[in-house]
C-alpha cells in the first residue's frame, strides 16, 4: 500500500463516532479510515488504545506582554511543548493589541514569537484594547481577510477594558467582517470598587481575589455582553464561564434565539475560591489566582449542566501561566503585598484533557463523542478549521492522540512541560492519559517524551467561522 503510516487496531472516537478502525495516513492527512488496512511504510499498534482527534485548545495565552507586572512563564516553545504533551495539535493563543498600536504591528509580533519555536499547529485571534476608527475601519477588516477571524475584547482589566459605546463598536465591526467576537465577561467598576474597600479593609491575601469579583459581577457582564450583542444582531463567545449564573444568562439568551456561545475551562470543574486561601489565608493561595475565579461546588455541578445540555459548546484551558516561586528576577515582588498584583492566570493546557476526561467520561457525565466535540472538534468549527483540523476522516489533517483510557496518573509539577513551576491540579488523580501525540502524520510527543521540534507547527489562516454568521443576514 502507499500509506506512510498505519495506526492499526485502536478504538477511533470522533464527535459522532465510536468504532474499532484502522486508521491510513498520507502526506500528513488522513487517507482512509476502515476496518483493516494493509500495512504502510510504518505501523503503530493502538490495541487498547482511543484514537482521538488531536486537542485544539482555542484559549490559550503565550509570550503576552507583562504591562509592568511578571512576565508569563511560556512563550511559544514551552507552551506548545506543553500542549503535545498534554494531548493536543492545536493551540490559538491570541495577539494583543496594547493600546495606542497597531493591530497588523502587533499581530507581526507575535508571529515573531511563534515563528520557528512551535511544536504545534497555531491560529491567533486578535485582542481588540483600542478599537480606533484606523482599527474599526481599515486593520480589523483585513486581518479578518487574512486567517484571523476571532477577537477577543475585555469588560475588566484597566490595560485592555472597552466601555459600552467601544464593545458596540467592535461587535458591529464584527458583524459586518463576520468575525466571532469572544468576550471576557466581568464588570470593571465593580471589581475596582469591590478591590478598594477590601485593601482599605486590609484585606489583601490572594483569596480576596475572589471576593472582588463574585459571580454576580460576572452573571452582570454577561447579560450585558448579550445585550448588546443582540441590539447590534451579533454572534458572540463567551469565554471561560465559572459557574451558574453567567450559564443561565448564556442559556436564556441561547432559548430566546440568540447566538451566544459559552466556554468553560478545567479550572471551573476542579478549582473553587477555597484554593486561594491557599495553607493558612497565606500567599500559596496566588497559585490558583485567575480570572474570574474558581467558586464553589455547586458551581461545579452547574458547569456540569451546562456541559451536558450544550450551553457550553467549547472547553479551554485559559492557559496563562505565570511563575510562583520564579526564575530570579521574573516574579513581581508585589505580587506579595496584595490580590491586586497578583498575575490573573494559572497554566493547564498539558491537563485539559486528563481532567475533562476523568471528571468527564470515566465518571459518567458525558459520553466519548461529547468529549471530542468538547475538546476538539466544536473549536474547529467554531472558529474555522474545519474541515481540516478537528475529526478523524479522509482529508483531515492527521493530528490524532493515542488515548490508554485506563491509565491512573496523579498530576504533578514533575510531569509537566510547560514553563511554570508549578501546577494547580498538583495531586490530582486522574484516570485516562495521552500516550502518543501525532501532528500531521508525525510522532511529536510519546509517554511524556517531546519528540518533535521547535518549528514542527505551522500557523493557520483560519476561515470564517460558520457560528459568527449574524441572526439576520449580513445586511443591515
Ligand atoms: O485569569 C485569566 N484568565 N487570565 C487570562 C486572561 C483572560 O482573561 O483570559
Ligand atoms: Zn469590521
Ligand atoms: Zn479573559
Ligand atoms: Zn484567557
Amino acid at each position: 500500500s502507499d500509506f506512510d503510516l498505519v495506526i492499526r487496531g485502536g478504538t477511533v472516537v470522533t464527535a459522532a463516532d465510536t468504532v474499532r478502525a484502522d486508521v491510513g495516513i498520507r502526506s500528513g492527512r488522513i487517507a482512509a479510515v476502515a476496518d483493516r488496512l494493509e500495512d504502510g511504510a510504518a505501523r503503530v499498534d493502538a490495541s487498547g488504545l482511543l484514537v482521538m482527534p488531536g486537542g485544539i485548545d482555542s484559549h490559550v495565552h503565550l509570550a503576552q506582554p507583562a504591562f509592568g507586572g511578571p512576565a508569563m512563564a511560556d512563550g511559544f516553545e514551552t507552551g506548545t511543548r506543553s500542549a503535545i504533551a498534554g494531548g493536543n495539535t492545536t493551540v490559538i493563543p491570541f495577539a494583543l493589541q496594547p493600546r495606542g498600536a497597531s493591530l497588523r504591528a502587533s499581530v507581526a509580533d507575535y508571529h515573531k514569537e511563534a515563528d520557528g519555536r512551535s511544536y504545534c499547529d497555531y491560529g491567533f485571534h486578535l485582542i481588540i484594547s483600542d478599537p480606533t476608527a484606523s482599527v474599526l475601519g481599515q486593520e480589523l477588516p483585513a486581518l479578518v481577510d487574512d486567517g484571523y477571524t476571532s477577537f477577543k475584547v475585555f469588560m475588566t482589566y484597566d490595560d485592555l477594558v472597552l466601555n459600552d459605546r467601544q464593545l458596540l463598536e467592535v461587535f458591529d465591526c464584527a458583524r459586518g467582517c463576520g468575525a466571532l467576537v469572544m468576550v471576557h465577561c466581568e464588570g470593571y467598576d465593580a471589581i475596582r470598587f469591590m478591590t478598594e474597600r477590601l485593601e482599605q479593609a486590609g484585606r489583601k491575601a490572594p483569596y480576596y481575589h475572589a471576593v472582588s469579583r463574585p459571580e454576580s459581577v460576572e452573571r452582570e457582564a454577561t447579560h450585558r455582553a448579550i445585550s448588546h450583542a443582540e441590539l447590534t444582531d451579533v454572534p458572540v463567545m463567551i469565554v471561560h464561564v465559572s459557574g451558574r449564573e453567567p450559564m443561565e444568562q448564556i442559556r436564556w439568551a441561547q432559548r430566546k434565539g440568540l447566538k451566544v456561545y459559552g466556554e468553560t475551562c478545567p479550572q471551573y470543574i476542579a478549582l473553587t475560591a477555597d484554593d486561594l486561601k491557599g495553607l493558612n489565608m497565606d500567599e500559596t493561595g496566588g497559585k490558583y489566582v485567575c480570572s474570574p475565579p474558581p467558586r464553589d461546588h455547586a458551581s461545579w455541578e452547574a458547569i456540569w449542566e451546562g456541559i451536558r445540555t450544550g450551553v457550553f459548546q467549547t472547553f479551554s484551558s485559559d492557559h496563562c501561566p505565570f511563575y510562583y516561586e520564579g526564575e530570579q528576577g521574573k516574579l513581581n515582588p508585589k505580587a506579595r503585598t496584595s490580590f491586586r498584583w497578583v498575575p490573573n492566570g494559572i497554566p493547564g493546557v498539558e491537563t485539559r484533557l486528563p481532567i475533562l476526561y476523568s471528571k468527564g467520561v470515566v465518571e459518567g457525565r458525558i459520553s466519548l463523542n461529547e468529549f471530542v466535540a468538547l475538546t476538539s472538534t466544536n473549536h474547529a468549527k467554531m472558529y474555522g478549521l474545519y474541515p481540516r483540523k478537528g475529526s478523524i476522516a479522509p482529508g483531515f489533517d492527521a493530528d490524532l492522540v493515542l488515548w490508554d483510557p485506563n491509565r491512573k496518573e496523579t498530576i504533578r509539577q514533575e510531569l509537566m512541560h510547560h514553563g511554570a513551576d508549578y501546577t494547580p491540579y498538583e495531586g490530582m488523580a486522574v484516570t485516562g492519559w495521552p500516550v502518543a501525540t501525532y501532528l500531521r502524520g508525525m510522532l511529536v510527543a510519546e509517554e511524556g517524551r517531546i519528540v518533535g521540534e521547535p518549528g514542527d507547527g505551522g500557523f493557520l489562516k483560519r476561515g470564517l467561522s460558520p457560528y459568527a454568521v449574524p441572526a439576520h443576514g449580513r445586511e443591515i
